[in-house]
């Protein structure tokens, strides 16, 4: 497959206080096209110098400036304005995030679809956040304020990239924070693109401000740094360990979202083709590049053989393809990087387990960070495979005997994000959800994630919860007033 378009390379700056700014080392990193290889962008690499640069635009927004008199109302307004922009701007917005990502350009139309209806929900909430009266003694009044945090340090993964930044940045502007971001480096440029845009809506300039660049160094700094109170970050276990430990240096409030090894569970007696389905889209969606990805698919011993089988049929007829081709089911991988790494998991696996199907690179493809959808069988739960996430096309199917066995494998993993059964018995259904330790459960689907219902993890899937009034929640501190209402002097000396 090859690209007839002349591929045109546009450099992008970090952006600080309303202002494309070069980094302080003039340093630039390649963006890549993961279906072609090619480079598409150059950007900016931000040090700990330019990040410090981003972090005093953003403190000095918070701390003076127009924002702090923007009324709650008038904040919901601007992210209405934004959320309007990115709407009319979709067909675009699509286009640039299929092809940095290799995700299906069907599947990035319903991305920035969702990005969109991510800031028009906050844009509602803004004006929703009420206070409590507290019922302390006669003699005194007790209220509470509901106050933004702060300057927020957001740090986002490159599976959905405009997404996640609508995640981190709409709950964020709708309680009055200011934003640094920091995209993942594979694909910062759906987020460049529209930063511009928050001045547009009438944001003031500084905060909003994006940078670019390396964790190691662009993220590390932002976590650092004793001028930011709160950080945002979804992406991999071990980084979200890191921002820990670092974050206890300054007591930064810290909510995570880490990923996992969701199990996907089957009992006989559950619709066949839409539990089939189900297993095929709750791990191979995305690329199989999704935090909550249905990598573990336990399915009763009385109907193994047979949905191993019929998972394998309609597997095969997974349509690989140019992500920009509207028949494409599953693009490249995101990153040589991604693709070494989930290349290795395969060879991993290969000694693990059986391989019902795929197990390496598709040969139709000379280039592009390819991967074959993989169905690993009588995988053990001991297994690496069945461990560790692999954030690829890779299905480990595991066999149990009965509910207890179900809840016992699924239950025993280090995380805790999510998990779907399949089943038409409703009192298993619902036993099963209530004995699972994980912050969702599907019941008959996986995957849909609606912006008014709660995201986030249990055990080390990460802490705090994203979307919904919970998501608002993590930008706010709650100062309590307390008013004495008795004009007697306190007498105590
Ligand atoms: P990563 O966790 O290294 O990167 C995510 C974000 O964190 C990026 O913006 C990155 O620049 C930043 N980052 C990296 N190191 C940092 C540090 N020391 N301090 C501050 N920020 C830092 O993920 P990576 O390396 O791209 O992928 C590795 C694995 O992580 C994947 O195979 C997958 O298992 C998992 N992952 C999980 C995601 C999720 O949605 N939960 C998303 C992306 C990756
Ligand atoms: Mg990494």
């Amino acid at each position: 497959m090859s690209s007839s378009v002349k591929t045109v390379v546009r450099a992008y700056q970090n952006y600080v206080n309303g202002q494309w700014v070069k980094s302080s080392s003039g340093e630039m990193f390649p963006v890549y096209d993961p279906s072609t290889e090619e480079v598409i962008a150059q950007v900016a690499s931000a040090n700990a110098a330019d990040v410090d640069q981003a972090v005093k635009a953003a403190r000095s927004a918070f701390d003076s400036g127009p924002w702090p008199q923007t009324s709650a109302a008038e904040r919901g307004r601007l992210l209405y304005k934004l959320a309007e922009k990115i709407r009319q701007n979709a067909a675009h917005l699509a286009e640039i995030e299929c092809r940095n990502t290799g995700k299906p350009i069907v599947e990035a139309e319903y991305d920035i679809a969702d990005v969109a209806t991510c800031y028009e929900y906050y844009a509602g909430l803004a004006n929703k956040v009420l206070g409590h009266v507290n019922p302390v003694p006669a003699n005194a009044l007790s209220f509470t304020l509901r106050e933004p945090v702060g300057v927020a340090g957001q740090i986002i993964p490159w599976n959905y990239p405009l997404l996640m930044a609508a995640w981190k940045l709409a709950p964020a502007l709708a309680a009055g924070c200011t934003c640094v971001l920091k995209p993942a480096e594979q694909t910062p440029l759906t987020a460049l693109e529209i930063a511009p845009w928050f001045e547009e809506a009438g944001f003031p300039p500084g905060v909003v401000n994006i940078v670019n660049g390396m964790g190691e160094i662009a993220g590390a700094a932002l976590v650092a740094h004793p001028g930011v109170d709160k950080i945002a970050f979804t992406g991999s276990a071990a980084v979200g360990k890191v921002i820990v430990k670092s974050a206890a240096d300054t007591l930064k409030r810290v909510t995570l979202e880490l990923g996992g090894k969701s199990p996907n569970i089957f009992f006989e007696g559950a619709d066949w083709e839409a539990a089939v389905d189900g297993a095929l889209f709750g791990v191979f969606i995305n690329q199989g590049e999704v935090c909550s990805a249905g990598s573990r698919i336990l399915v009763e011993k009385k109907i193994y053989s047979k949905f191993v089988e019929s998972m394998t049929e309609k597997a095969k007829r997974i349509k690989l393809g140019a992500p920009m081709e509207r028949e494409t089911k599953m693009g490249p991988l995101v990153s040589k990087e991604q693709y070494d790494r989930v290349s290795s998991y395969l060879e991993i696996g290969k000694k693990e387990a059986k391989v019902a199907i795929g197990g390496g690179r598709p040969k139709q493809f000379g280039k592009g960070y390819y991967v074959e959808p993989t169905i690993f069988y009588d995988v053990e739960n001991s297994a690496r495979i069945a461990r560790e996430e692999i954030f690829g096309p890779v299905a480990s199917v595991i066999p149990f005997d009965g509910e207890g066995e179900a809840i016992r494998i699924a239950n025993d993993t280090p995380y805790g994000l999510a998990a779907a059964v399949w089943t038409r018995d409703i009192f298993k259904a619902f036993r099963v959800v209530k004995a699972l330790r994980v912050g969702i459960v599907w019941v008959n689907h996986m995957q849909p994630t609606y912006v008014e219902a709660p995201w986030g993890g249990y055990k080390q899937s990460g802490f705090g919860r994203e979307l919904g009034p919970w998501g608002l929640e993590e930008y706010f501190e709650t100062k309590q007033v307390f008013v004495n209402l008795d004009e007697t002097p306190i007498g105590w000396y």
